[in-house]
């Protein structure tokens, strides 16, 4: 609902451009790209450390204990190594570390739109991996990607790990995954996280933890409107509320408002009213098993090389090549 008048939109930064759009919506949407300020990644630095969290450790035990695999089956020693949402790096180092003791030639091109976890990542990599060759880009992966496309000459493999893809519906998984294959050559590699379909406790479980972290990350995003965007939003007045459908598998974060209340945003210069119980949709985490992840690949134009799974099966790293 209005009560002033609107700033223009070219005016708008991303985030007041996109929060505009999503608090206008029916029904309210953010993105959980936002979730990722100063605050947001150290809180996420917390979530990836909290027993519940079981995705971070399954991805770790992959990465000590199939490394050599991994290697094995990427097959090449010159490549370009491009990580899209690298986040603090702190698993992807396992594989950097054996890369460079294996005597492998690449260049490891860590992308994220967080400028400040990328600014961390750098600093970490040159005291822990000194010999590493470091070349950060700060932005979102879709601009980068299109960016990197007139860089053909080089073998890529891509990382795109931590089951970030599991923040995208199917049809933009598809969307996603068609455009990565667009933007490198036939025979470069993809190795994709997944977060695999599981008893539906362990998954709930991951995403509302007891210690409140998750809520305290997720309503983060109302504390970083009232920060960057000059909003007033009171944080008692609004919930953290997480599902698991097992069908669909999908896991999704909302942030439910408590009352019926106005929340003025002095960036757009314009009020927005919840309604009591109404819900913000807030983040996807998509489960999947290996029938539609391998389908997914298919579709989108890679052929699946071979998959690296934790000992209880709950994640799987899968290695794609561009057909
Ligand atoms: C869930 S964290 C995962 C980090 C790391 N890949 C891992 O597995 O631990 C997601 C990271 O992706 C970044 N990110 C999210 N959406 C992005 C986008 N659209 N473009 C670029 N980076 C993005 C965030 O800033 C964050 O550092």
């Amino acid at each position: 609902m209005s009560t002033h008048q609107q700033r223009h939109p070219q005016t708008l930064t991303a985030f007041a451009r996109d929060t505009l759009q999503g608090l206008s919506g029916i029904p309210k949407k953010l993105s959980s790209k936002y979730f990722y300020d100063e605050q947001g990644d150290k809180l996420f630095q917390q979530i990836m450390r909290m027993p519940e969290y079981y995705l971070t450790d399954c991805e770790l035990e992959i990465f000590e204990n199939r490394k050599e695999a991994i290697l094995q089956a990427i097959g090449r020693r010159h490549f370009q190594l491009l990580e899209l949402g690298a986040g603090d790096g702190m698993k992807t180092k396992v594989l950097l570390r054996h890369f460079l003791e294996r005597g492998v030639n690449f260049q490891y091109q860590p992308i994220d739109i967080s400028r400040n976890v990328l600014l961390e990542l750098e600093e970490s990599l040159r005291s822990e991996l000194p010999d590493l060759q470091v070349k950060s880009l700060q932005g979102d992966y879709f601009k980068v990607l299109h960016e990197l496309r007139g860089n053909k000459a080089q073998p890529k493999v891509v990382l795109f790990l931590g089951a970030n893809i599991g923040n995208y519906t199917l049809e933009e998984a598809l969307a996603f995954l068609r455009s990565i294959a667009t933007e490198l050559n036939p025979g470069d590699l993809l190795l994709i996280g997944f977060d695999l379909k599981k008893d539906p406790e362990t998954i709930l479980s991951a995403y509302n933890d007891p210690a409140g972290i998750t809520a305290a990350f997720n309503l983060n995003l109302l504390h970083r409107m009232n920060r960057e965007l000059g909003a007033n939003f009171d944080l008692q007045g609004f919930k953290h509320w997480e599902t698991y459908n097992p069908l669909t598998g999908e896991a999704k974060s909302y942030i439910v408002s408590l009352k019926g209340q106005y929340v003025f945003i002095r960036a757009l210069n314009r009020s927005f009213y919840f309604d009591a119980w109404e819900a913000i949709d807030v983040e996807l985490s998509r489960k999947y098993s290996i029938p539609e992840l391998e389908h997914l690949a298919e579709q989108a134009g890679f052929a699946v090389r071979q998959h690296f799974f934790d000992k209880n099966n709950y994640f799987v790293d899968s290695l794609w090549m561009v057909k």
